[in-house]
């Protein structure tokens, strides 16, 4: 297959791009690289051994889109283009609502232009927003999102629905994610959080370099075995796999799926840093700190229908994914 990755130069993208690559099918990335940098497309061609057509270009731009759609015949399109920083969303709505919609509609329209009618969307888990009960099933009810971020990744889902709802020739997969982490096991791609990183295991890997001086973990009163909140935390490269099976599964054929990609398996904040000390051997020193508002207990997926569905199941454990985080943190201590 020909398939098209918006946003591929980024954390997920990059790896999608090379599983897809091992598998057989040709990619084309676009990128504005708001949040990703040209040297992820040099690695990524330098990891496959392949040249990887990239062009530099805003998903929202129809002009564009017009031009890469004419120029190339794509089977699929693998939707990571968008803004993702929780945080960020919160002070900057506007922002997060124009660039992750505007290239959602700009994207489709494109697509159903060029008769390409097969999408996979990178949705999250935050849709299920706080969970009633885990694990969390595709088909619970989405009672709302914490924040404006979370809200696009809904709003997506509801107009990539309508879009299958009205035109039955559309294929649509939405894979929630649940927290990625990790990195490709040569160490040259990885993840690269600009300034303070947010979540978990960027901010370990920078305690463990020594940028940062330690971890505040966020609240130990929390309903879980050891009070510190609880994650489904997968493994890059599997999740990339599982974006391959997304595409095999969704060519020729019509409707929409929702699909976890998740372990199934919940690990705490400090299951997490005892399982990092002990393979990379580095303590990391850390203080409990008040909770951080917004967070839940704990979110962990029922990965059954991915095995069903796309015939997918992760396979790295813990320990592979503090391994090769660490990996890639410390032959890239200033990102890309
Ligand atoms: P990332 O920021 O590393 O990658 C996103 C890429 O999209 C970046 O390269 C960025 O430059 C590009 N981009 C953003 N807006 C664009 C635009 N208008 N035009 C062209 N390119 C644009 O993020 P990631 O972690 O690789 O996430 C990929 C997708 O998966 C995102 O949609 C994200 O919301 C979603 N997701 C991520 C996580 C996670 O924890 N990393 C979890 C659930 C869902
Ligand atoms: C994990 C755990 C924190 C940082 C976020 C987004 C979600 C999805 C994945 C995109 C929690 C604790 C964290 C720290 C800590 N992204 N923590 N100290 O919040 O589960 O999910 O990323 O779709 O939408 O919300 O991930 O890595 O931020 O936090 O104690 O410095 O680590 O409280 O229990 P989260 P995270």
């Amino acid at each position: 297959m020909q398939i098209l990755l918006t946003g591929g130069a980024g954390f997920i993208g990059s790896h999608t791009a090379i599983e897809l690559m091992a598998a057989g099918h040709s990619v084309v990335i676009v990128d504005n690289f708001v949040n990703s940098s040209p040297e992820a497309h040099r690695r990524i061609e330098e990891i496959s051994g392949q040249k990887v057509p990239l062009v530099e270009a805003d998903v929202a731009d129809r002009d564009a889109m017009e031009a890469l759609f004419s120029e190339y015949q794509f089977d699929c399109v693998v939707h990571f283009a968008g803004l993702k920083a929780v945080g960020e969303s919160v002070q900057q709505p506007l922002r997060y609502y124009r660039n992750n919609l505007d290239t959602t509609l700009t994207l489709c329209e494109t697509m159903q232009r060029h008769g390409c009618k097969c999408i996979v969307f990178s949705s999250s888990a935050t849709v299920y927003g706080v969970p009633d009960e885990v694990p969390l099933r595709e088909d619970m009810f989405c009672k709302g999102c914490t924040n404006p971020y979370g809200w696009t990744k809904y709003m997506i889902e509801k107009i990539l629905m309508g879009v299958c709802d009205a035109d039955p020739e559309w294929s649509v997969v939405l894979l929630r994610y649940f927290n990625p982490i990790g990195a490709h096991e040569s160490g040259r791609i990885g993840e690269n959080p600009s300034g303070i990183p947010n979540n978990l295991m960027p901010y370990i890997t920078r305690v463990a370099a020594g940028t940062l001086e330690k971890l505040h973990v966020f609240g130990n009163d929390y309903q879980t075995h050891d009070g510190t909140g609880v994650r489904d935390y997968i493994h890059v490269v599997d999740l990339a796999k599982g974006h391959v099976k997304a595409c095999q599964y969704a060519e020729g054929r019509q409707g929409c799926d929702i699909v976890n990609l998740g372990t199934g398996v919940g690990y705490s904040v400090l299951d997490l840093v005892k399982t990092f000390e002990k393979v990379n051997g580095i303590q990391i020193p850390y203080e409990i700190s008040p909770r951080r508002a917004g967070d839940v207990d704990a979110c962990f997926a029922d990965p059954k229908k991915a095995a069903e569905v796309l015939g997918w199941r992760a396979e790295k454990n813990l320990e592979d994914m503090c391994r090769d985080a660490w990996n890639y943190q410390k032959n890239n201590p200033k990102g890309y």
